[in-house]
């Protein structure tokens, strides 16, 4: 999934939002939820954003634990809300962007982003509106990808995806490292007015039934496959299969390790008028 586009240009269809949801949340994204949770410290009672939801796995984990009228989830996707609305009773579930989120000052005491930052035109933008909606006292927990260097399936299948199609592979295929780099990403929460107070990597697995099915979700959802032949997408996948044989299982599941970023952070000083400029 590449959403750099204007909010128009990338809704998908319903049944992409529903494949996501049956295919994607339970092999990738569900295991991350309980981690971003708990690095914000989600308890009983707290109220809960999930910026950028998708079908809102992180938003369904936070309301086993901070209970469901708690919790709200945004993003730009409707079918992605549609989906959420019918797997997720009791969530407040709204359309929105990052960079504008609908939602009051101070109103949350956990904000949380998941698996979207990187895909955001203006992520420090995004940053400062977390920080807007936190709580004085509240936690802005984000998770992306590590960066491809740090990854070793996607990394070396990216390096022969250029091998095999040139450069811009690698510029359409890194799309989802692009926060990779912890100290460019801390970097960013300190220019949007947050304080970091923590920073971890972790460990993961990403889960396919095949290495061609790993191919096809990696490569058809960029412009990618429409820009190489039918030959060349076949060497990339010839390729897919040699470079994850040390992930492949012998039925042809591929158990790819997935490493990424947790950052925490807590609302820093709130941008005041200046001195000696009041009109009032
Ligand atoms: C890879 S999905 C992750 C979804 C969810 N956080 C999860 O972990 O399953 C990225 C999501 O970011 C959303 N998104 C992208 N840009 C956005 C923006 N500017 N504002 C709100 N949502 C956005 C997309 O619609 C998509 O649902």
């Amino acid at each position: 999934m590449t959403n750099t586009q204007p909010a128009e240009a990338f809704q998908i269809p319903i049944e992409a939002a529903e494949a996501y949801e049956a295919t994607f949340v339970p092999a990738f994204f569900a295991q991350w939820a309980p981690i971003l949770c708990d690095a914000a410290g989600i308890g009983a009672g707290h109220t809960v954003l999930d910026v950028a939801c998708g079908t809102g796995i992180v938003a369904r984990v936070a309301a086993e634990r901070a209970g469901a009228a708690q919790v709200t989830g945004v993003d730009l996707n409707e079918a992605m809300l549609t989906v959420a609305r019918r797997v997720g009773a009791g969530i407040d579930w709204r359309h929105g962007d990052a960079a504008a989120l609908p939602l009051a000052d101070r109103s949350f005491d956990a904000v949380l982003c998941q698996m979207a930052l990187m895909f955001f035109p203006d992520r420090i933008g995004a940053l400062r509106e977390m920080a807007r909606v936190a709580a004085p006292s509240g936690t802005v927990a984000v998770l992306v990808p590590a960066g491809l260097g740090a990854q070793p399936a996607y990394g070396p299948f990216v390096d022969m995806a250029a091998r095999q199609a040139g450069p811009q592979a690698r510029s359409l295929l890194d799309t989802y490292f692009a926060c990779g780099d912890l100290d460019e990403l801390a970097g960013l929460f300190g220019q949007a007015g947050l304080r970091v107070t923590g920073t971890g990597t972790l460990g993961g697995t990403a889960r396919f039934g095949s290495v061609d099915a790993f191919v096809a979700t990696e490569v058809e959802s960029t412009p990618l496959r429409e820009r190489i032949s039918a030959e060349v997408y076949h060497r990339i996948k010839q390729g897919a299969r040699e470079v994850l044989a040390p992930f492949t299982a012998p039925d042809g599941t591929l158990a790819a390790p997935f490493h990424v970023h947790v950052v925490r952070a807590r609302p820093g000083l709130r941008t005041r008028r200046p001195a000696g400029r009041c009109s009032a």
